[in-house]
């Protein structure tokens, strides 16, 4: 170890980790797992680490966020560490798994290669396609290097107008990603696509994202962007072309314009919705004939950033709650004892509760504790219950507007498809159980990572069915949605299950 490093050891995991002597831990963890939800604010505490060897001096905002015990027993926020000793840390890292997708497209014909990149707010996506054939000749996944800045688009936001170049990160983040699949082949790279949400495309393209940071989020700059290998530093031969797709407006990104395609929403004569739920639930709905689409702010709970002892689904999470003979089972990520609970498990967890009666209608806590043990030391605060009926109230809002507005009813959607991660764990009769989407269960199909499935079909431009009239509704603006929110807010009616 050169004299100008330190080494950090990171707990349980045993990863190490050199960085500058002099750095701070929030330049330095991100991308091994540890998150800075705020961005670095030191607001949030989403960030403590508990010092086990070595020490880290009280900055001005541990000794606002931690009483003097913890502080006296080592604990401090990373955000606002400086590593200038050997530390052994105790933390908790997250281990996302980045959705691929193995779906199998027809080739052009065309000779050549393409490359797929699905650009999330926390995953980096990228597979090299064999443009004659179709076929997926490698893959590549990480972090998005962003996250030091804060875990949602919101801090990013923040934390690019207060004068911090994200974009400069994300261009470098995707050299050696795209230099291994490459692996010498550069020269035949033709064509390079790049989808992700409005925020993504904003930084990415280093457009101005003030008009995302506030209502009615509208940005005069949700076009097709296009760039040389030259700008972006990129190992790829000149004349490749190089485009991030058009945001479909709003907070409606070229993501969800990719799953239309990945879906198969344009070409389909049954009616189809398709649903991404984040921060920001994205729902779009339509067939051949017609599409519309919405974005409407469900709130962190889905990412369970809300929840009191809310986590994301890595090591430790609550992720699936089922009932059956009377008994409540968890099912826990990976080889540990239950510490907390992602998105999915939540939905699951309350959707027991309704079914046995713990948790009413109303969203009330029955046994008047204000608690809903889940397993082991997690529970359910009455709170955290709250934030889940916000978020799922603006989702199931937001398909009923979208199903008034096309003047068609819930029968007539064939599929749901989910999008994303959270898609993919998610139990659809859970989903169904608390009114996150008022639909039969059967008719709702995880869909796995539609993003970067639709980038391809773009890549594949042959195979790229064109698009029918396409609409975005501002939920906001619609004087019923107000309505319809609050007529959400309950849980279905199910009554304790015998
Ligand atoms: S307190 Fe929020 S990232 Fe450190």
């Amino acid at each position: 170890m050169s004299a100008e490093k330190v080494r950090i050891q990171l707990e349980p995991s045993g990863i190490l980790v050199e960085v500058q002597r002099g750095a701070s831990l929030q330049s330095s963890l991100p991308l091994h797992g540890i998150e800075f939800p705020c961005g670095g604010t030191g607001l949030c505490g989403g960030c403590r680490v508990h010092v086990l060897s070595g020490s880290l001096p009280i900055t001005e905002q541990d000794g606002l966020f931690f009483p003097p015990e913890d502080l006296a027993s080592g604990w401090r926020l990373a955000c606002q560490a400086i590593a200038n000793v050997p530390l052994v840390l105790e933390c908790e890292q997250w281990h996302m798994d980045v959705l691929g997708d193995n779906s199998i497209l027809p080739g052009t014909g065309k000779k050549g290669l393409g490359i797929a990149i699905d650009l999330g707010t926390t995953t980096i996506a990228a597979q090299l396609v064999d443009l004659a054939t179709g076929n997926v000749l490698g893959v590549e996944t990480e972090l998005n290097p962003q996250a030091p800045f804060g875990s949602d688009v919101m801090s990013r936001i923040r934390t690019v107008l207060a004068g911090r170049d994200l974009a400069t990160v994300v261009h470098a983040a995707l050299r050696p990603m795209i230099a291994k699949l490459a692996r010498g082949r550069e020269h035949e790279i033709i064509e390079v696509v790049l989808v992700g949400n409005s925020v993504m495309h904003h930084l990415f393209s280093r457009l101005n994202v003030e008009p995302l940071s506030h209502a009615p989020f509208h940005s005069p700059n949700l076009g097709e962007q296009r760039f040389s290998a030259d700008e972006l530093r990129w190992p790829l031969p000149v004349p490749c072309s190089i485009r991030f797709v058009r945001c479909l407006g709003g907070f409606v990104g070229s993501d969800i314009l990719a799953g239309i395609f990945a879906v198969g929403m344009p070409t389909s004569q049954e009616m189809l919705a398709l649903v991404d739920l984040g921060t920001n639930g994205e729902i779009a709905i339509g067939n051949r004939d017609r599409i519309l689409y919405a974005s409407t702010a469900a709130g962190p709970a889905f990412e369970a950033a809300s929840i009191r002892m809310g986590m994301r689904a890595s090591t430790g999470a609550v992720s699936r709650v089922s009932r059956s003979n009377g008994e409540i089972h968890a099912t826990v990520i990976g080889d540990a004892g239950p510490r907390g609970i992602c998105g999915s498990g939540l939905v699951d967890a309350v959707a027991v509760g309704l079914e046995t009666g713990a948790i009413l209608p109303s969203g009330r806590i029955a046994n008047g504790t204000k608690l809903f043990p889940v397993a082991g030391p997690v529970v359910l605060h009455q709170g955290d219950i709250r934030e889940l009926q916000l978020a799922k109230a603006a989702i199931a809002a937001g398909f009923r507007l979208l199903l008034k507005t096309l003047g068609a009813k819930p029968d007539d959607l064939e599929r749901i498809h989910l999008a994303g991660a959270f898609g993919n764990y998610i139990q659809a009769e859970s989903a169904v159980g608390i009114g996150l989407l008022e639909f039969p269960w059967q008719r709702i199909v995880p869909s796995g990572n539609t993003a970067l499935r639709g980038a391809k079909m773009l890549l594949l431009s042959a195979n790229r069915p064109p698009l029918p009239p396409m609409e975005h509704i501002a939920l906001a603006a619609d004087p019923d949605f107000q309505d319809q929110f609050v007529s959400c807010m309950s849980f279905p009616e199910i009554g304790p299950a015998v």
